[in-house]
């Protein structure tokens, strides 16, 4: 294993750096409602800076469809200026005559941030032409992006024909972190709830052998249950696809009284937004027209008696709606019992969107050993996929 860090690079003072940041944070009504991707990137940007370097920033935001000022990268560059002190300059354009000449006038030590990358189609079609316009703005290039890596990207992919390439700070920690995870020491506890079944099961597939619990919630436990022949109501199940319920179904039988941990309660609602009343139901009471919204308070302590016997964690996906204040409680006391786990007992990962929102609401986010600022990145590399974003950075 190895990570060609930007620490190696020689000839590294004063020299123009194309820094690709993974910022893709929400932003609403211009004000960023999330800073943690942002607080991650700063011990790049000072290494860079303490380095006398001319550093350029260019990340996407959303998925926008052309230019849009809806999803101008603008007020990043006003946040990420007042988090590190100091003036960054913001180009409306991320390629072009205009930015050349911005780039021209920069003075060593300088931060100039360029404007969304997905305003350019050439960006998700990983084209070279586009790569090598970016290419022309510096020297050297920094992949600090991990969130992003597993895409094909033009900015995290082609661009790296065109320019010496190495892994940023935040890069590196990731990397050596989710490594912990793949090399876990035991008992090592899997908890995983959310959607998506067909990339979760795929990870489950590869833990089985390492893992000595895996706990579900979300519509992983749904479908699970469903297929077992349990009444889940109305609740969200992904049953579509027979391929992916077989796989679901073997892995199931392959762990089965071993290591595979599911709901023994529920908090429910017969509505299908969750308003109104919640009732608490056991497995086998549920009723046909109700939703699954939450795990219940037996739940909540029976999986917390394996979260504690546990010395790797790693945690991915609400358990619940935890968006709904009735339906919070699952993913939230999970949520603290891993972080309190994780205070020096084990080593504890979480990772993806709203995994990493819950984990803020309970504001012990510290006391988790590592949040990973990836969500189908961290899955993606759990999983052993070869990472376009990583190739040439990142010897397995
Ligand atoms: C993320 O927020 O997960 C990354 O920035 C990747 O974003 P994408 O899913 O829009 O490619």
């Amino acid at each position: 294993m190895h990570i060609k860090s930007i620490r190696e690079a020689k000839n590294l003072k004063e020299r123009r750096v194309f820094l690709r940041s993974d910022f893709n944070v929400p932003i609403v009504k211009g004000k960023i409602l999330d800073d943690y991707k942002l607080i991650s990137s700063l011990p790049t940007i000072r290494f860079l800076l303490s380095n006398k370097c001319k550093i350029i920033i260019g990340t996407h935001l959303g998925s926008p469809k052309g230019k849009s000022s809806a999803f101008s990268t603008k007020p990043i560059a006003l946040r990420l200026g007042r988090m590190l002190g100091k003036k960054i300059k913001f180009v409306n354009d991320c390629i072009g005559a205009k930015v050349e000449k911005e780039i021209e006038k920069m003075k060593d030590g300088e931060i100039l941030f360029l404007e969304n990358l997905r305003f350019y189609k050439e960006e998700k079609k990983n084209k070279k032409s586009f790569a090598k316009k970016l290419a022309r703005l510096a020297d050297i290039y920094v992949n600090d992006a991990f969130g992003v890596s597993h895409r094909k990207h033009a900015s995290v992919s082609a661009i790296r024909k065109y320019l010496p390439h190495y892994a940023g700070l935040l890069m590196e920690k990731e990397i050596l972190n989710l490594n912990k995870i793949l090399h876990p020491s035991k008992p090592f506890v899997v908890v995983m709830g959310g959607a998506k079944i067909a990339t979760k099961l795929q990870i489950l597939e590869r833990f089985e052998g390492k893992a000595d619990y895996i706990l579900l919630g979300g519509s992983l436990a749904n479908t699970l249950l469903s297929i077992l022949g349990y009444e889940v109501g109305k609740s969200r199940v992904e049953t579509d696809d027979m391929s992916l319920t077989h796989q679901l179904i073997s892995f199931y039988k392959r762990c089965k009284n071993k290591k595979v941990i599911l709901p023994l309660d529920f908090a429910v609602s017969q509505s299908k937004d969750g308003k109104g009343n919640a009732k608490i139901k056991t497995l086998g009471n549920v009723d046909k027209k109700d939703y699954i919204f939450d795990i219940g308070p037996k739940t909540i302590s029976f999986y917390a008696k394996f979260i504690k016997k546990g010395n790797t964690i790693v945690w991915n996906g609400p358990l619940g709606m935890f968006e709904n204040s009735h339906f919070k409680h699952g993913t939230i006391s999970i949520a603290r019992t891993i972080a309190a786990r994780s205070t020096g007992a084990a080593f504890g990962v979480a990772g993806g969107g709203e995994t990493v929102e819950a984990l803020k609401a309970t504001h012990m986010m510290d006391y988790v050993d590592w949040v990973s600022t990836g969500g189908g990145a961290m899955l993606s590399y759990l999983n052993g996929e070869k990472m376009p974003g990583l190739k040439g950075i990142v010897r397995r």
